[in-house]
């Protein structure tokens, strides 16, 4: 079921200066700001070749990275996404394990304008996963 490591998410309190970490102190290639407002955060993409990294900032009431980053204020790992070729086939296949999915349970579409699900970080070892189809 489990596919690629599409990225690893970090959440940081301001995208432009973690951009310019990223560009200018780690000489990586940066995309440009994306908002997103169905899931409450503005993100760059950062390719680093075998995967990428997937910076988030939030946006609007109720982002759901604010709690994040009141707990962590300086930034921290937030999510890891895995590719999936069928997410509703992983979606029901998941759930009949007892793994919760986050949410109504139906895929939202994503940064990369492909559906995507968040996993219950209480089910896998404590870290948030999101899956994409692909
Ligand atoms: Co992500």
């Amino acid at each position: 079921m489990l596919g690629r490591l599409n990225h690893v998410a970090i959440a940081v309190p301001d995208l432009a200066a973690a951009s310019a970490t990223y560009r200018d102190t780690l000489g990586a290639k940066v995309g440009e700001p994306q908002a997103l407002p169905e899931h409450g955060v503005t993100v760059v993409f950062i390719d680093v070749g075998n995967t990428k990294i997937e910076l988030l900032e939030p946006l609007g009431e109720g982002s759901p990275i604010v709690a994040f980053l009141a707990k962590s204020p300086s930034g921290g790992m937030h999510h890891v996404c895995y590719e999936v070729d069928d997410i509703l086939a992983a979606r029901d296949h998941l759930k009949a394990t007892g793994a919760r999915v986050l949410g109504d349970g139906n895929p939202k579409i994503g940064a990369h304008g492909k559906p995507v699900l968040f996993l219950h970080p209480k089910d896998f070892q404590g870290t948030l996963v999101e899956l994409e189809q692909v």
